[in-house]
């Protein structure tokens, strides 16, 4: 295993960083298990997210320990173990955590019962994450516990356990240069991707075949993982928010909505496009996906440093609304209780934070308030309008159509920066990338 050195730096200034916000504290942060998917096979390993960002360590049942004395950085990592490597592949072993992996010092980890102990010592202050339903691992109890039993040889032991979600989630808010070149490769696969999708979609073959070309475009790009189950639905399909069968054959006609996004090194890109499925769309269709368009470039507009992710949706709300008015959907903005009424066909948030997961970490409220954006933070922009196959509140043309607008955007002081703006999106580029299949145009 090797390292990169651009690899290496980050995530040690990551380290640093944090450590330096642990009030003289220590953290004990546990990888993610392989978890078992049928027999004796088991999923493909995902590290959990935080421990990804502080490591990049990508083997299972790991443990991180960062401690404000040295040694600053302790990984228990999965012993060299010429066997079970035959099997299982290569691994870092202790000597790797410690040339590839930053660590000033590394144990099998199964030492961790007996070394961990040692590392809390007189560390009264302990970060973790908390977790359900035990709260804190029950290794880490045990060690406290282990800690205590010591006091008779004058060492102190932890008297409070701190959780770290929200200095974590602090740091990887705000992405820096080099996380944002990961998200950039991720949003050029995402494209091919999208592209790929357009141009082979025709009546007959399956939202499947259309999933396969799209996530092959990803593959193409580099990026071995979908960064969420990928949402293929044609015609009426598309007005159900999480599709995931993806499995209907397509129409003669229509709209395809595909909502997903690769994962490059963890990082998520988070895509939504619609296109019509002749290659053109209808008079309807391309009113209604205007109007979601320019619902989604006013909220885009809005992307500023200082401003909220509740002001943004507020403007996409606003464009939705006047749009519905003019079509007729709407005849008033409110019911008699005051409940938004385009809220019957745009009931999901405008944005949420994107990075490392695709719902990422990252405070919404404080106190009631909502969260200013600050510079460096990627969000969504991703307003939708659904009308519902059986929605009788809308005239029959409108039933079944279902369009999502997505993009990621990056926010700066010099204003918004759209990293998936490759992806067609205006009826003029997606018309043409729908063209330019096999098919001769209409
Ligand atoms: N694909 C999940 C989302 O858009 O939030
Ligand atoms: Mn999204
Ligand atoms: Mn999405």
């Amino acid at each position: 295993v090797q390292v990169p050195s651009t690899w290496k730096k980050e995530v040690h200034e990551r380290r640093v960083e944090l450590i330096s916000k642990l009030e003289g504290g220590a953290l004990v942060l546990f990888g993610a298990s392989s978890k078992r998917r049928n027999s004796d096979s088991e999923y493909d390993f995902r590290q959990d997210s935080n421990f990804l960002y502080l490591t990049r360590f990508l083997e299972p049942d790991s443990v991180l320990v960062l401690r404000s004395t040295p040694p600053h950085t302790v990984l228990f990592v999965p012993p060299r173990d010429r066997e079970r490597e035959t099997w299982d592949g290569r691994r870092a072993g202790v000597e790797g955590a410690v040339s590839e992996y930053g660590a000033d010092e590394a144990h099998p980890i199964t030492a961790l019962a007996e070394k961990l102990p040692d590392l809390l010592e007189n560390v009264s202050l302990l970060w973790t994450i908390f977790r359900s339903p035990d709260l804190i691992d029950p290794k880490l109890t045990q060690a406290i516990f282990s800690v205590r039993a010591r006091r008779r040889k004058k060492v102190d032991s932890p008297v409070a356990i701190h959780d770290a979600a929200e200095l974590l989630g602090g740091m990887r808010l705000i992405k820096s240069p080099f996380e944002l070149e990961q998200m950039r490769v991720a949003a050029r696969a995402t494209r091919d991707g999208h592209l790929a999708a357009m141009r082979a979609a025709e009546p007959g073959i399956t939202e499947f075949e259309l999933q396969r070309v799209l996530e092959d475009g990803f593959r193409r790009g580099g990026c071995r993982h979908v960064a969420y189950s990928s949402i293929v639905g044609a015609g009426a399909n598309a007005t159900i928010l999480h599709y995931r069968e993806n499995d209907a054959p397509l129409p003669e006609r229509g709209l395809v909505l595909i909502d997903a996004g690769a994962e490059y090194e963890g990082y998520a890109c988070d895509v939504t496009r619609v296109f019509p499925i002749g290659g053109r769309f209808s008079a309807l269709e391309r009113k209604l996906y205007e109007l979601v368009l320019e619902a989604q470039l006013a909220a885009i507009a809005g992307c500023q440093v200082g401003s909220t992710i509740d002001a943004i949706h507020e403007l996409a709300v606003q464009k939705l609304e006047t749009g519905l008015l003019e079509l007729g959907v709407l005849s008033e903005l409110r019911d008699a209780l005051g409940k938004r009424l385009v809220e019957k066909y745009y009931m999901h948030r405008t944005s949420h934070y994107l990075g490392l997961d695709v719902h990422d970490v990252g405070t919404y409220y404080e106190k009631g308030q909502a969260v200013p954006l600050v510079p460096g933070a990627v969000i969504t922009v991703e307003p939708g309008l659904y009308f519902a196959e059986d929605d009788e509140s809308v005239s029959p043309e409108f039933r079944g159509i279902g369009i999502r607008i997505e993009d990621d955007v990056l926010i700066t002081p010099d204003g918004p920066v759209v990293l998936t703006q490759d992806t067609p999106k205006s009826v003029d580029e997606v018309e043409a990338a729908c063209l330019g299949s096999s098919r001769a145009p209409a």
